[in-house]
């Protein structure tokens, strides 16, 4: 079974009543439930984490080799500031998806900028909680085509 590892930065744990004309009313747990119903449905092995950390960031990127198959990555802001969590995700050679709630292109140009993308194969931006379900099937047909 395949073991995909979703980690979320900062002010994450917020979302509910973070800002929720930007980013909805769904908390985290909310999207941890969606995404291990999905997981559970593709066959995929799970493990959710958040921090507010860069530094623990980094640790669970580099702890991810050798354990997880696959990173699922929503970086908050340290999205558009984090050359050493490119350097992390670009270290252990596993297979990135950048995934945002919002679409950060729609927004202040400050956002644009993702230093996370480079490091990805991919990216979903814009569809709530759905850009992390999204995120977890685009890994399974990849993961299983690589098999
Ligand atoms: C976010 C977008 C980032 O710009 C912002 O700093 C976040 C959340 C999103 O999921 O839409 O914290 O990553």
């Amino acid at each position: 079974m395949s073991s995909i590892l979703i980690l979320n930065g900062p002010n994450l744990n917020l979302l509910g009543t973070r800002q929720p004309e930007v980013y909805g009313s769904t908390t985290l747990a909310d999207i941890e439930r969606l995404c291990r119903e999905t997981a559970s449905m593709l066959g995929l092995d799970l493990t959710f984490e958040q921090s507010n950390h860069e530094g623990v960031m980094i640790d669970m990127i580099h702890a991810a080799k050798g354990v997880h198959d696959a990173i699922i990555v929503n970086a908050g802001a340290y999205t558009h500031t984090s050359v050493a969590l490119h350097d992390a995700l670009v270290s252990v050679d596993l297979p990135v998806v950048e995934v945002h709630l919002s679409n950060i292109h729609a927004r202040e140009p400050f956002r644009h900028k993702s230093f996370i993308a480079p490091a990805a194969i991919g990216q979903i931006a814009g569809f709530g909680a759905q850009s992390y379900l999204m995120a977890l099937h685009g890994l399974a047909e990849r993961l299983r085509k690589s098999a």
